[in-house]
């Protein structure tokens, strides 16, 4: 718009200098034609007329160029006005994503909380696992133990009551504290007791109960007679004085065996090495408890204070 006024504002300064020159002219040449209203002469023309010309061209060409720029101004403000919109839904947009991943940073942290938590709870859980499996194998191994327990005293509990029975039985037939084995009543004078006597002395107590020391001439009465050895137990751990004295002796031969009912020995249950009559001085058996049920016996001096073993037949009814 300014440069529009300033090419107005000049063409008036042109047009003004015109109108000098024609009035210079009509003065000067008044000749040619003299009248104020005429055209100005051809030569003055000729001067001054392709300078306005180029003027106005100029002039329009500026007016053309400032439109343009006038148009490319409105057409950048708009433009701009535009991209001002954009950034600032942009922006919030911007802002928006920003909150979210605040909000989603939260969430990650909260959540990896969370996990430690449940990791901390998890570790937790495994060590009370293992430590209640370590209780149950404990357990496992104590009820193992319990089991075997209760299966040996299971046993011994059928011993008993089987004892029971046989004492029930031997109350009718034989005294108090006698053994029965079948039609024969045994006395073994017990283990836990320190009283020993002589082979004499033994026999002698015998009597009073009307039996004799034992007659031990089959396997089976030796095999019953060392099992219920070894069932009262030793009482000595000095082997031995844990014999009992039986009705078996050399006396009259040495190395001719006899029992008290005059017959000859002809089996034997002795321990290995005997009998040696050792010092010349062995003269009557003794069975010991031993682990071998069928070598069990040993000759020993006849003033041996030992245990002893009675026998007698059952009661008549
Ligand atoms: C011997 C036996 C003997 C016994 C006497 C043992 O050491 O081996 O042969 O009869 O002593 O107590
Ligand atoms: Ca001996």
């Amino acid at each position: 718009m300014k440069m529009e006024c300033s090419v107005v504002h000049t063409e008036n300064r042109l047009e003004d200098m015109y109108n000098k020159l024609i009035n210079q002219d009509d003065n000067e040449l008044s000749t040619e034609d003299h009248s104020p209203h005429s055209h100005p002469p051809t030569r003055l023309k000729s001067i001054i007329g392709p300078s306005v010309q180029t003027y106005r061209v100029t002039a329009m060409i500026l007016g053309v160029l400032c439109a343009i720029l006038i148009a490319t101004i409105i057409a950048l403000c708009v433009r701009y006005n535009g991209l001002s919109e954009k950034h600032v839904v942009l922006s919030q947009n911007s802002s928006e994503t920003h909150s979210n991943l605040q909000q989603l940073q939260d969430r990650y942290d909260s959540i990896t909380a969370t996990l430690m938590k449940v990791q901390k709870n998890f570790q937790e859980a495994v060590s009370a696992k293992d430590q209640m499996q370590r209780e149950r194998d404990r357990e496992k191994q104590t009820k193992d133990l319990v089991m075997r327990e209760k299966e040996v005293l299971m046993k011994e509990e059928t011993k008993l009551l089987a004892r029971i029975t046989e004492l029930g039985k031997n109350c009718e037939r034989c005294p108090v504290g006698w053994e029965l084995q079948n039609t024969t009543c045994y006395l073994f004078s017990v283990a836990d007791s320190d009283q020993r006597l002589s082979w004499s002395q033994s026999r002698e107590e015998c009597r009073k109960s009307g039996a004799d020391l034992v007659v031990i001439d089959s396997q089976e009465k030796q095999e019953f007679v060392s099992r219920t050895m070894k069932r009262i137990g030793t009482g000595s751990r000095y082997w031995h004085i844990t014999g009992y004295w039986i009705g078996l002796r050399d006396v009259h031969t040495e190395g001719v065996w006899k029992w008290l009912n005059g017959t000859e020995l002809t089996r034997g249950f002795w321990l290995d090495g005997e009998p040696n009559d050792q010092y010349s001085t062995e003269d009557c058996a003794a069975t010991y408890p031993k682990d071998n049920l069928l070598k069990t016996w040993n000759d020993a001096p006849c003033g041996y204070n030992l245990k002893w073993i009675c026998e007698k037949n059952v009661r008549e009814n």
